[in-house]
């Protein structure tokens, strides 16, 4: 069907959009990956130190963006136990001695590798993700890293840290092979954990808010280096003396005047919606204003 002179305006754009969505496709395929690092496998010492800083076990699902021959993945899945794994990488020849070493391995079930470009893989899936990138692609994935993984899950990053992402430990060694590669042994490793994400409007109940009492104001606003807020009623919002967010686990400290003469510490855990802990043997909930 063609536009026409008498088409409407409407009948016209959506023709417009049709033929944009059929061209989709044809354009993501002809679009060449963006290279974030040449193939450069991690020595196999450093491979263990970044599945020992992860903590990988049992409940981990690992991906590694850039995944080479699959060693990091294939290791967190054989001798580290991991649940399952992933990963992708440019080069087809990689992708598919990667699925090779993992049928092998007995783990083909369990563990997948595709020929994908690493900047369009979505993550949400990963309570773990690996790099080991250039320099300059690294601090690319700060962001989507951050919006689309679980709250708790663990980034190792080999050699190139975050931009303004704060790591939560690091691990430096000296690595004879590195040499050949970066001109040096020195090795760090940086470890992330993803925060949860607490940004915005609570409704804030301690154990001491009567039952038909307002609950209390909490404005939380968050970076990855840290989070900050108020709390109070409509009235009158003070600056919340200390936010912490270390993935799931959550410390805030309400001002005094608030919930008694001194600062209140709470302490607990945030999910999905919800902020609850435990304070003077009884319950903190916070959860998000109706509407
Ligand atoms: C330094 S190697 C790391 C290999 C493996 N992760 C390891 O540590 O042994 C980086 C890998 O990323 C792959 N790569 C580079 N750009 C990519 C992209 N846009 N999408 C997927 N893989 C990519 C390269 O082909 C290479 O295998």
């Amino acid at each position: 069907m063609l536009a026409s002179a008498t088409d409407s305006p409407l009948r016209r754009a959506l023709l417009v959009l049709a033929l944009a969505a059929a061209a989709a496709p044809l354009a993501a395929q002809d679009r060449k990956p963006e290279s974030a690092g040449p193939y450069v496998p991690t020595p196999w010492v450093i491979v263990d130190e970044i599945m020992k800083l992860a903590g990988v076990g049992p409940g981990d699902h690992v991906i590694d963006l850039g995944s080479g021959d699959g060693r990091l993945v294939l290791t967190a899945v054989t001798r580290y136990k991991a649940k399952s794994g992933f990963g992708v990488d440019i080069e087809a020849p990689l992708v598919a001695q990667a699925n090779e070493a993992a049928r092998k391995a007995g783990v083909a079930e369990r563990v997948a590798f595709q020929v994908r470009d690493l900047f369009e893989t979505p993550v949400n899936e990963a309570t773990v993700v690996t790099l080991y990138l250039l320099p300059t692609s690294v601090p690319k994935l700060q962001g989507r890293l951050l919006a689309e993984l679980p709250a708790g899950a663990r980034v190792v990053s080999h050699d190139y840290p975050f931009p303004d992402w704060p790591h939560e430990r690091y691990v430096k060694m000296d690595v004879p092979e590195k040499v050949a590669i970066s001109g040096t042994p020195r090795t760090t490793l940086y470890l992330y954990v993803v925060p949860a994400r607490v940004a915005g409007e609570w409704e804030l109940r301690l154990p001491s808010t009567p039952p038909k009492a307002p609950p209390l104001r909490l404005s939380i606003t968050q970076r990855p280096a840290g989070a900050s807020g108020q709390a109070g009623t409509a009235e009158r919002m003070a600056d919340l003396p200390e936010v912490v967010v270390q993935g799931t686990d959550l410390r805030l400290t309400l001002p005094a005047g608030l919930a008694g003469p001194r600062p209140v510490t709470l302490r607990g855990r945030a999910s999905d919606g919800v902020l609850e802990g435990t304070l003077d043997g009884g319950r903190w909930r916070a959860t998000r204003p109706p509407g």
